[in-house]
């Protein structure tokens, strides 16, 4: 059972400047929460409880604002500060003591992962005892992720943003591996743009016959939000879903309740925490 998690929330989000000079990207908004309440509640729904957050040199306050410590949604969270971005597989490198023996999952800050399946997804790859696990989801420009090739569950072959046509399966920001990941990681020549690649750590995995993939359908969506025309479109997805359904996406609070982890109670400190505000209500709502 994997009962760790990783998010990596570092970055200098350059890509978003000058919304990203002074405020963290993940902690800018989708809709109706900062970015980060996505990611977090991936993992949460997970039933991951013990989680380490990777935020920027000089970041750490900001996010203590929003997200203290974890004890209001019944979970422990670990911060810890990346001096520059060294690239993803650096979070085990960092995380290592936070790690420890266990297995461990990483899902990238920026992610977005919604469906109906999805928490019976999350729940099987938690099961993973050995090897590494991606998470594919087929998209129209797999140029721009890392992309693999597979034969039923087996890789044939990973890439990162391949020029040539491979396949159409992006590998998404959720990972799921075993302990051998710190060593792998620590193993890894940085690339020809001076970072460590994910792409390189997955592939020693495959290297050993150790990897497998697991593929989010075409009922479940996955968006990141690398740029500021991905956050508009997350933003009006969320919007979208939860005016007509009226069930919020990633209410931290609420998946915390619904796995038993918080009770009513918490969701009364939380309504005084935030304020008034629509957020609140719904957590009146749902705690009725
Ligand atoms: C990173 C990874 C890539 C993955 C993507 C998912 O790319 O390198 O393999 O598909 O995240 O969001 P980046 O977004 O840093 O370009």
């Amino acid at each position: 059972m994997i009962k760790k998690g990783i998010i990596l929330a570092g970055g200098k989000g350059t890509r978003m400047s000058p919304l990203t000079k002074a405020v963290n990207k993940q902690l800018l908004p989708i809709y109706d929460k900062p970015l980060i309440f996505y990611p977090l509640s991936v993992l949460m729904l997970a039933k991951i409880r013990d989680i380490l957050i990777i935020v920027n040199k000089g970041q750490l306050n900001q996010y203590k604002k929003i997200i203290p410590n974890g004890n209001n949604l019944g979970i422990k969270i670990t911060y810890l500060e990346q001096s520059y971005p060294k690239g993803l597989p650096d979070a085990f490198i960092l995380g290592e003591k936070f790690i420890g023996k266990e297995n461990v999952s990483l899902i990238l800050g920026d992610n977005f992962f919604y469906g109906q399946n999805l928490t019976k997804q999350l729940e099987k790859n938690t099961k993973l005892k050995k090897g590494a696990r991606i998470i594919l989801h087929k998209v129209n420009k797999p140029e721009l992720y890392g992309v693999a090739k597979i034969n039923k569950n087996k890789v044939l072959k990973i890439q990162e943003k391949p020029k040539k046509f491979l396949s159409d399966l992006a590998i998404t920001g959720l990972y799921f591996f075993d302990n051998k990941v710190v060593r792998y990681a620590k193993e890894l020549k940085p690339s020809k743009r001076g970072e460590i690649e994910i792409v390189d750590l997955i592939n020693k995995y495959k290297k050993n016959k150790n990897l497998s993939a697991d593929i989010i359908g075409r009922g479940g969506a996955w968006l990141d939000t690398g740029s500021i025309e991905d956050f508009y479109k997350t933003s009006a997805f969320v919007s979208a879903i939860e005016n007509r359904q009226g069930f919020k996406i990633a209410c931290l609070e609420e998946i915390a309740l619904n796995n038993g982890w918080i009770k009513k109670l918490e969701i009364q400190n939380a309504i005084n925490f935030y304020g008034n505000c629509d957020y609140s209500n719904y957590l009146k709502r749902i705690s009725r």
